[in-house]
């Protein structure tokens, strides 16, 4: 079924109802199916979610990343393939059972008006959106939506900086990279007043258990999800608030931005219960006038775990910071089932 040659002429899709499409060498299934009109079941487009698995009959594909990350054994052996992560190699037939029915009722795009948008340190930008109307079944802190430019942006995910108050007013912060399509557009020029699109909420990267305390390790932008957790549990009563550790990685003291977005959350905590962070920079010049941790969170894994041992863990931000944490966390005894994690991998349009 997997074949590892490039194609460079298209291929048509034959669902198993009758319906064609064709792939363009280079394009997606998902995103010819999506061009075809299709209401392909999609997520986050990036090959995390599975919401796009559909079974394929017969023909082969080329996978762009591994499908055992999200498809288990039985489904890999059934043929199943993840559409926004495979290209064609061959004419295909795909079983359309399961595929066209059942798209949720808020599975719509909402359109936005960006209404803030700041610089906050040379690498991150906050920006703020307001919902022409908000998400009709809310959405959990931890969660990410799917940011598209129509046109211009083609869909990035980005995690929610802030809970869901049901207004449809949403946070997000925005690493820049060079090259970056989004983040090139927002600097380019004064985005306040433009149209941005917002996707359904998505991910399952939540917050698990308010009885058992909580260990986040978060890594620059990666403090969004956590952010809009632990607003969304200060915002319960006392007896729902767990002791919690907030591990932040950055270069140097200038990328402390999230502090003033934590700091109020902080100060909504219940009484007597725990709630710190602590922060870990890579790059701090020598000297300067830091007096906190330097170097990676694993250089300092029994300081940061101290008195977590039996917290559930979160790790989010940079994969490569992930996957770190994710290894030296298991080495010292955290039950993989404890550890949750979001990898921002970048978008592949
Ligand atoms: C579930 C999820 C949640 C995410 N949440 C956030 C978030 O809250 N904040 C945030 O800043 N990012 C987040 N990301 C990552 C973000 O979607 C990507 O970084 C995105 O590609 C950035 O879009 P862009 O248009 O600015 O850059 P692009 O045009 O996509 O990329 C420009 C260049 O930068 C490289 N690049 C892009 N992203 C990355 C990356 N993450 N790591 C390494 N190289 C990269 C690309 O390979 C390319 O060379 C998330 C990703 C996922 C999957
Ligand atoms: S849309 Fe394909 S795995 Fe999420």
């Amino acid at each position: 079924m997997m074949a590892h040659f490039r194609s460079i002429t298209q291929h048509r899709v034959t669902l198993s109802d009758g319906t064609e499409f064709d792939v363009a060498p280079g394009q997606t299934l998902l995103q010819a199916a999506l061009a075809a009109g299709l209401d392909w079941p999609n997520g986050c487009r990036v090959g995390l979610c599975g919401s796009c698995r559909c079974r394929v009959t017969s023909g082969r594909v080329r996978a762009l990343t591994d499908f055992s990350d999200v498809l288990d054994a039985q489904a890999l052996a059934q043929g199943q393939v993840l559409a926004c992560r495979c290209q064609l190699e061959s004419a295909i037939c795909v079983n359309s059972d399961q595929l066209l029915c059942g798209l949720a009722p808020d599975d719509v795009d909402i359109d936005a008006t960006i209404t803030r948008l700041e610089r906050v340190t040379p690498l991150v930008l906050v920006l703020e959106l307001t919902l022409d109307h908000p998400h009709p079944n809310g959405y959990s802190g931890g969660q990410y939506a799917r940011l598209e430019v129509p046109g211009t942006v083609p869909p990035r995910c980005f995690s929610f900086a802030n809970a869901c108050r049901g207004d449809g007013r949403l946070r997000f912060f925005v690493r820049i990279f060079p090259g970056g399509r989004l983040g090139e557009w927002l600097t380019d020029a004064d985005r306040v007043g433009h149209r941005i699109r917002v996707s359904r909420p998505l991910g399952r990267f939540v917050f698990r258990d308010s009885r058992r305390p909580a260990l986040f390790f978060a890594g620059g932008t990666g403090i969004a999800p956590v952010l809009a957790m632990l607003e969304e549990l200060a915002s319960r009563p006392a007896s729902e608030q767990p002791p919690v550790r907030i591990a932040f990685a950055a270069r140097d003291q200038q990328h402390l931005f999230y502090r003033r977005y934590l700091e109020p959350v902080v100060d909504r905590w219940a009484i007597g219960t725990t709630i710190n962070f602590v922060n870990v920079l890579s790059r701090e010049p020598r000297p300067s006038g830091w007096k906190g941790l330097r170097g990676h969170f694993f250089e300092h894994l029994a300081l940061l775990t101290a008195g977590f041992e039996q917290a559930d863990t979160y790790l989010c931000g940079p994969p490569g910071l992930v996957d770190a944490m994710q290894f030296h966390l298991i080495k010292s005894g955290y039950a993989h089932a404890r550890i949750s994690a979001d990898r921002f991998l970048p978008s592949f349009a």
